[in-house]
Protein backbone atom coordinates (compact mmCIF):
# COMPACT_ATOMS: atom_id res chain seq x y z
CA UNK A 1 0.00 0.00 0.00
CA UNK A 2 1.20 3.65 -1.24
CA UNK A 3 2.47 5.29 2.17
CA UNK A 4 2.32 9.03 2.67
CA UNK A 5 3.32 11.53 5.12
CA UNK A 6 1.02 14.14 5.95
CA UNK A 7 3.02 17.02 7.56
CA UNK A 8 0.67 18.25 9.94
CA UNK A 9 0.68 18.09 14.25
CA UNK A 10 -3.02 18.39 14.52
CA UNK A 11 -4.79 14.92 15.34
CA UNK A 12 -8.08 15.95 13.87
CA UNK A 13 -6.69 17.27 10.76
CA UNK A 14 -5.02 14.01 10.39
CA UNK A 15 -8.60 11.80 11.74
CA UNK A 16 -10.49 13.98 9.31
CA UNK A 17 -8.28 12.55 6.22
CA UNK A 18 -7.36 9.35 6.81
CA UNK A 19 -11.01 8.89 6.65
CA UNK A 20 -11.95 10.76 3.56
CA UNK A 21 -8.77 8.49 2.15
CA UNK A 22 -10.21 4.97 3.20
CA UNK A 23 -8.00 1.46 2.94
CA UNK A 24 -6.05 2.59 -0.29
CA UNK A 25 -3.82 4.87 0.88
CA UNK A 26 -1.55 4.98 4.49
CA UNK A 27 -1.44 8.48 5.68
CA UNK A 28 1.44 8.45 8.06
CA UNK A 29 1.98 11.33 11.14
CA UNK A 30 4.66 13.16 11.95
CA UNK A 31 4.77 10.91 15.02
CA UNK A 32 4.66 7.72 13.06
CA UNK A 33 8.05 8.95 11.40
CA UNK A 34 9.51 10.33 14.35
CA UNK A 35 9.32 13.72 13.42
CA UNK A 36 9.54 16.12 16.48
CA UNK A 37 10.60 18.93 14.68
CA UNK A 38 9.57 22.38 14.80
CA UNK A 39 9.12 23.03 11.08
CA UNK A 40 9.67 26.51 10.36
CA UNK A 41 6.75 28.62 8.58
CA UNK A 42 8.68 31.78 7.01
CA UNK A 43 7.40 32.41 4.33
CA UNK A 44 4.74 35.42 3.47
CA UNK A 45 2.11 33.41 1.32
CA UNK A 46 0.32 30.05 2.14
CA UNK A 47 1.64 28.42 -0.93
CA UNK A 48 5.20 29.17 0.56
CA UNK A 49 4.64 27.36 3.95
CA UNK A 50 3.03 24.53 2.65
CA UNK A 51 5.84 24.24 0.21
CA UNK A 52 8.20 24.84 3.02
CA UNK A 53 6.59 22.34 5.31
CA UNK A 54 6.37 19.25 2.62
CA UNK A 55 10.01 19.92 1.15
CA UNK A 56 11.13 19.82 4.99
CA UNK A 57 9.73 16.45 5.46
CA UNK A 58 10.86 15.03 1.68
CA UNK A 59 14.27 16.31 1.99
CA UNK A 60 15.60 15.16 6.08
CA UNK A 61 13.17 12.24 5.87
CA UNK A 62 13.31 10.81 2.57
CA UNK A 63 9.14 10.55 2.53
CA UNK A 64 6.60 11.56 -0.34
CA UNK A 65 4.99 13.84 1.96
CA UNK A 66 2.17 16.58 2.19
CA UNK A 67 1.19 19.49 4.06
CA UNK A 68 -1.21 22.33 4.05
CA UNK A 69 -1.81 25.91 5.02
CA UNK A 70 -4.67 28.01 6.00
CA UNK A 71 -5.70 32.05 5.94
CA UNK A 72 -8.50 33.71 6.46
CA UNK A 73 -8.23 36.23 3.77
CA UNK A 74 -10.46 39.71 4.05
CA UNK A 75 -10.77 41.83 1.50
CA UNK A 76 -11.48 45.47 3.06
CA UNK A 77 -7.79 44.29 5.03
CA UNK A 78 -6.22 43.63 1.68
CA UNK A 79 -6.51 40.07 2.52
CA UNK A 80 -5.36 40.07 6.35
CA UNK A 81 -4.84 38.14 8.31
CA UNK A 82 -3.95 35.69 5.64
CA UNK A 83 -0.45 33.51 5.74
CA UNK A 84 -0.52 35.39 9.43
CA UNK A 85 -3.96 33.91 10.91
CA UNK A 86 -3.12 31.92 13.68
CA UNK A 87 -0.66 34.66 15.53
CA UNK A 88 -2.77 37.98 14.12
CA UNK A 89 -3.06 39.31 17.41
CA UNK A 90 0.41 38.77 18.26
CA UNK A 91 2.57 37.37 21.32
CA UNK A 92 -0.41 36.87 23.72
CA UNK A 93 -2.42 35.89 20.63
CA UNK A 94 -5.26 33.00 20.78
CA UNK A 95 -8.78 32.94 18.73
CA UNK A 96 -10.42 34.87 21.20
CA UNK A 97 -7.71 37.52 20.82
CA UNK A 98 -7.55 37.07 17.18
CA UNK A 99 -11.21 37.49 16.45
CA UNK A 100 -11.03 40.78 18.66
CA UNK A 101 -8.63 42.41 16.51
CA UNK A 102 -10.68 41.11 13.23
CA UNK A 103 -13.65 42.57 14.91
CA UNK A 104 -12.11 45.85 15.93
CA UNK A 105 -10.68 46.97 12.51
CA UNK A 106 -13.55 45.75 10.50
CA UNK A 107 -15.97 48.50 12.96
CA UNK A 108 -17.74 50.67 10.63
CA UNK A 109 -16.42 49.15 7.56
CA UNK A 110 -19.42 48.12 5.20
CA UNK A 111 -17.47 45.75 2.62
CA UNK A 112 -17.24 42.52 4.78
CA UNK A 113 -16.30 40.35 1.57
CA UNK A 114 -13.88 37.92 3.28
CA UNK A 115 -12.84 33.51 2.46
CA UNK A 116 -10.89 31.01 4.05
CA UNK A 117 -8.40 29.34 1.91
CA UNK A 118 -6.03 26.13 1.94
CA UNK A 119 -3.24 25.40 -0.18
CA UNK A 120 -1.89 22.09 0.17
CA UNK A 121 1.23 21.02 -1.63
CA UNK A 122 2.70 17.60 -2.52
CA UNK A 123 5.45 16.43 -3.28
CA UNK A 124 6.17 12.91 -5.24
CA UNK A 125 8.95 11.69 -6.23
CA UNK A 126 10.78 14.55 -7.32
CA UNK A 127 7.38 16.16 -8.56
CA UNK A 128 5.37 19.03 -7.05
CA UNK A 129 1.95 19.56 -6.78
CA UNK A 130 -0.56 22.50 -5.41
CA UNK A 131 -4.17 21.82 -4.60
CA UNK A 132 -6.16 25.09 -3.45
CA UNK A 133 -10.07 25.54 -1.50
CA UNK A 134 -12.03 28.22 -0.79
CA UNK A 135 -14.77 29.20 0.37
CA UNK A 136 -16.54 32.55 0.30
CA UNK A 137 -18.50 34.38 3.40
CA UNK A 138 -18.65 37.70 4.97
CA UNK A 139 -17.32 38.87 8.39
CA UNK A 140 -20.14 39.25 11.11
CA UNK A 141 -20.06 42.08 13.50
CA UNK A 142 -19.77 39.82 17.00
CA UNK A 143 -18.94 36.24 17.33
CA UNK A 144 -21.71 33.32 16.59
CA UNK A 145 -21.91 29.93 17.90
CA UNK A 146 -18.96 27.73 19.81
CA UNK A 147 -18.57 25.02 17.41
CA UNK A 148 -15.61 24.25 15.53
CA UNK A 149 -12.21 26.66 15.90
CA UNK A 150 -10.17 29.81 15.38
CA UNK A 151 -12.25 32.29 13.14
CA UNK A 152 -15.38 30.16 12.75
CA UNK A 153 -17.73 32.63 15.16
CA UNK A 154 -16.93 35.64 13.14
CA UNK A 155 -17.12 33.93 9.37
CA UNK A 156 -20.35 33.51 7.45
CA UNK A 157 -20.00 31.36 4.50
CA UNK A 158 -22.23 33.00 1.53
CA UNK A 159 -25.47 31.51 1.15
CA UNK A 160 -25.88 30.57 4.98
CA UNK A 161 -27.28 32.78 7.71
CA UNK A 162 -25.20 30.67 9.92
CA UNK A 163 -21.60 30.91 11.34
CA UNK A 164 -19.37 28.51 10.44
CA UNK A 165 -19.05 28.07 14.44
CA UNK A 166 -23.60 27.86 14.48
CA UNK A 167 -23.57 25.17 11.33
CA UNK A 168 -21.30 22.55 13.73
CA UNK A 169 -18.38 20.86 12.46
CA UNK A 170 -20.28 18.06 10.27
CA UNK A 171 -22.25 20.81 7.82
CA UNK A 172 -18.68 23.13 7.62
CA UNK A 173 -16.66 19.77 6.50
CA UNK A 174 -19.01 19.48 4.07
CA UNK A 175 -18.27 22.84 2.81
CA UNK A 176 -15.10 23.86 3.68
CA UNK A 177 -11.79 25.15 2.34
CA UNK A 178 -10.09 22.04 3.39
CA UNK A 179 -12.70 19.82 2.26
CA UNK A 180 -12.48 21.45 -1.07
CA UNK A 181 -8.79 21.68 -1.03
CA UNK A 182 -8.44 17.71 0.90
CA UNK A 183 -11.23 16.32 -2.17
CA UNK A 184 -8.65 18.06 -5.10
CA UNK A 185 -5.86 16.12 -3.10
CA UNK A 186 -7.18 12.83 -3.04
CA UNK A 187 -8.96 12.71 -6.22
CA UNK A 188 -5.59 13.04 -7.91
CA UNK A 189 -3.90 10.30 -5.62
CA UNK A 190 -6.53 8.02 -6.53
CA UNK A 191 -6.21 8.92 -10.12
CA UNK A 192 -2.48 8.00 -10.16
CA UNK A 193 -2.20 5.26 -7.23
P1 LIG B 1 -3.57 26.17 9.67
O1 LIG B 1 -2.65 26.55 8.56
O2 LIG B 1 -4.57 25.14 9.28
O3 LIG B 1 -2.84 25.84 10.94
O4 LIG B 1 -4.46 27.46 9.99
C1 LIG B 1 -3.88 28.69 10.41
C2 LIG B 1 -4.89 29.48 11.22
O5 LIG B 1 -5.99 29.84 10.37
C3 LIG B 1 -5.50 28.75 12.38
O6 LIG B 1 -4.72 28.88 13.53
C4 LIG B 1 -6.85 29.45 12.54
O7 LIG B 1 -6.67 30.67 13.23
C5 LIG B 1 -7.20 29.79 11.12
N1 LIG B 1 -8.05 28.73 10.54
C6 LIG B 1 -7.65 27.74 9.69
N2 LIG B 1 -8.69 26.96 9.33
C7 LIG B 1 -9.76 27.48 9.96
C8 LIG B 1 -11.12 27.10 9.99
O8 LIG B 1 -11.58 26.12 9.37
N3 LIG B 1 -11.94 27.86 10.76
C9 LIG B 1 -11.50 28.94 11.45
N4 LIG B 1 -10.24 29.33 11.48
C10 LIG B 1 -9.36 28.60 10.73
Amino acid sequence: MKQIVFATNNPHKLEEIRQIAGTNLKILSLAEIDCHDDIPETADTLEGNALIKARYIKEKYGYDCFADDTGLEIVALGNEPGVYSARYAGKDCNPQRNMEKVLNKMKGIENRQASFRTVIALILGNETHLFEGSIPGEITTGKRGDAGFGYDPIFQPTGYSLTFAELGEEEKNKISHRAIATGKLLQFLRNIL
